[in-house]
């Protein structure tokens, strides 16, 4: 999706933007909608910059800050956009393949907008995501295979049955990931328009960071800010087809056989988004990790690194649940109190 940056400039300052009732309103001249005042919103976006003082110290970093998008889902911001522009274009049924996030997403926004919503999950989810999905009142198939088998119905869903596809899934939609783009906003806006020097994203499909990195360049564009970060992706070791391809220094992205990894958000191993994911870790001289990789960033103490963190414990609790064996059990007495602060120190 490109705009007129030429035009935009005219129309539009650091002041104008980022103002509004909501994620549209706020960033509207840069987004596929026609009417922001038509907008299906949960109030999305906004999500605080924390500085990182203690991590930072641990890590050697002087300027390090997070991104929580983890208050509301980050799958939000480009939800809200593909909805609207769902109903702007005269739909009122939606239709996703998601293994969770995307899928609760939607199902939130499909409710908030009166619309059908039905889930193709493909393979398994976890309990935390189905719950959200259910309680929203979307439909729910599960797909026997992968992500790709449920790609595939998606399709025929939209093209022989009329359901608008909203996964958030660039070659399946440009439009809805324009939406994502905006954590790369706010994060200039938060910090009065200094950008970082790198920015570390979490790869699954690709389009989280394929969309900031759009967003950068936007504001670029538009002489908002006066570099372009670099930006780094992050895969699970046991789900890395982006870093394989960056490392290898391959044109193409290869699947994964027997991915596995706990962090099942991520867990995508012939991400759709791959190829553009991996363009833009390489037009920002970034690079892409894995996480149990021991390559050290070549990033300098006082550099101001961001990184953007999206999933939390709650919403996969399984992968959590060895740490409920630290729970200690004891008599309600204040001798076993002190016994049991004793051994602790
Ligand atoms: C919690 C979480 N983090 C990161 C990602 C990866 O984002 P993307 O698929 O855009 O690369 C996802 C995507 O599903 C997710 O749910």
């Amino acid at each position: 999706v490109d705009y007129d940056y030429e035009k935009l400039a005219n129309i539009i300052n650091k002041e104008s933007i980022g103002r509004g009732r909501h994620l549209i309103e706020r960033y509207k001249w840069f987004l596929p909608v026609e009417d922001s005042d038509k907008a299906i919103s949960l109030e999305e976006g906004d999500t605080p910059l924390i500085k990182c003082r203690r991590l930072g110290s641990v890590l050697g970093l002087e300027n390090l800050y997070i991104k929580d998008e983890t208050r509301n889902s980050f799958k939000d911001r480009a939800i809200t956009v593909g909805i609207t522009f769902a109903l702007q274009r005269g739909y009122r049924k939606v239709i996703t393949a998601s293994t969770g996030n995307a899928a609760a997403s939607l199902s939130a926004y499909s409710a908030k907008a009166g619309v059908d919503c039905l889930v193709l999950i493909p393979g398994e989810a976890s309990i935390s995501k189905l719950a959200q999905i259910l309680l929203y009142g979307a439909t729910i198939m599960q797909v026997r295979g992968t992500v790709d088998a449920a790609l595939n119905l998606l399709r025929v869903a939209f093209e022989e049955l009329g359901w608008y596809p909203i996964p958030t899934s660039t070659p399946f939609n440009p439009y809805q990931v324009e939406g994502n783009k905006t954590i790369a906003y706010e994060i200039c806006q938060q910090n009065n328009w200094l950008p970082p020097d790198y920015v570390i994203f979490p790869v699954g499909g690709g389009d989280c960071i394929f969309a900031n990195w759009k967003g950068f360049q936007e504001l670029y564009k538009l002489g908002f800010i006066d570099r372009l970060p670099s930006i780094i992706g992050v895969q699970a070791a046991g789900c890395n087809p982006v870093v394989k391809a960056y490392r290898e220094e391959l044109e193409d992205i290869k699947p994964i056989k027997f991915a596995k990894t706990i962090a099942s958000s991520i867990l995508v191993s012939y991400p759709p988004t791959g190829l553009l994911a991996l363009r833009a870790i390489r037009q920002s001289m970034g690079i892409a990790l894995d996480v149990t990789d021991e390559e050290i960033l070549s990033v300098d103490k006082n550099d101001y690194v961001v990184c953007v963190i999206t999933g939390t414990g709650l919403k996969q609790t399984e992968a959590i649940s060895s740490l409920l064996e630290k729970i200690k059990i004891i008599e309600p007495t204040a001798e076993a109190l002190k016994k049991a602060l004793y051994r602790l120190q």
